[in-house]
């Protein structure tokens, strides 16, 4: 499967907003039609994103206008600015230049998640493991394997997984629509708990190591990924269960020097107040939506990219 492709002058992704219902593949010609594709989460997850940004400077056709507003469509995952700068770094050599380096972006990504899942395997101790992960961080997060999920599917292929106890993942459940689907397809057994049964889980003692991805890692190592992570880490430290981000080498941003500066997308009430679709809390009701946060680095046992194991 691949999430997100370029095919006969197009990016092809499959819509994520449908499983898994239905697993549709859209084709999209513009920039415009990828930018709204994006924001509602029909691709996400950092590495695709990446993949994503860097095909729609493709589609951009030298328009830097609307380079800009692919680059912005979302703000905490770096890998879209990274993927959309990459590849627009070959604009005046021209389209097929470009094209070139999008699709070198997408080739990339494959090798890093399975490189990925290879040395978070091998960090691994224990050949029962039972995994705890939030959100969906899979194939569908990035192009044919996944990162912290790719680990996992390592584990699975080398007979060391026991258990995966994937959390739903509120406001938009890419745990239990996106993350299942996966799991299931892979054969990986797995149960379903929600989100706030996550520290309580750790403190019971039923989980040998949370694995979670990131959208945007400081230089410090503080790490940016899906809401819950942080109660995540503090309950993982509490219940002296190792705490492991998996992402690949363009995540991290030098630039930014501690996770204060990262920017976290507010994603509006309507997705809090409502629940697929369906409003649950009163009219008029105000809600705060973060779709991000942030776990310091001190709560962090170990990043693992595609080149190296970093203690931060
Ligand atoms: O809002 P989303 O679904 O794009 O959030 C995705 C995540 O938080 C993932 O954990 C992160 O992008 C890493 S994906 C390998």
């Amino acid at each position: 499967m691949r999430t997100i492709d370029w095919v006969d002058g197009a990016v092809e992704l499959i819509d994520q907003t449908r499983l898994p219902a239905e697993c549709v593949t859209l084709r999209l010609h513009t920039v415009d039609e990828l930018v709204e594709a994006i924001r509602r989460l029909a691709v996400r997850g950092a590495p695709a994103l990446g993949v994503a940004g860097a095909l729609g400077v493709v589609l951009a056709r030298g328009d830097l206008e609307a380079v800009a507003r692919l680059r912005a469509a979302r703000p905490t995952a770096v890998n879209l600015a990274w993927g959309v700068d990459r590849a627009a770094a070959y604009l005046a050599e021209g389209q097929e230049a470009v094209l070139r380096a999008a699709l070198r972006i997408r080739d990339d990504d494959i090798a890093a998640c399975l490189a990925m899942g290879e040395r978070g395997a091998d960090l691994l101790q224990g050949d029962r493991l039972r995994i705890m992960t939030v959100c969906n961080t899979g194939a569908l997060a990035a192009v044919e394997r996944g990162t912290a999920l790719g680990v996992v599917q390592t584990l699975h292929e080398r007979g060391r997984l026991a258990e995966v106890l994937a959390l739903e993942t509120r406001p938009l459940l890419q745990g239990a629509r996106l993350t299942a689907w996966e799991l299931a397809r892979m054969g990986a057994p797995h149960r379903l708990v929600a989100d706030s049964a996550g520290p309580y889980l750790l403190a019971r003692g039923g989980v040998d190591a949370v694995l979670i991805g990131a959208d945007r890692i400081a230089a410090n190592g503080d790490t940016a990924n899906k809401i819950g992570s942080y109660a995540l880490a503090l309950g993982a430290e509490r219940a002296g269960v190792p705490f492991i981000v998996v992402a690949p080498e363009s995540t991290i941003d030098a630039a930014t020097p501690s996770g204060d500066h990262i920017e976290i997308e507010d994603r509006g009430a309507e997705e809090i107040v409502s629940v697929a679709g369906v409003r649950v809390a009163p009219e008029g009701t105000k809600a705060l939506n973060p779709a991000f946060d942030v776990t310091p680095h001190d709560l962090i046992t170990a990043i693992v990219t595609d080149t190296r194991v970093i203690h931060p």
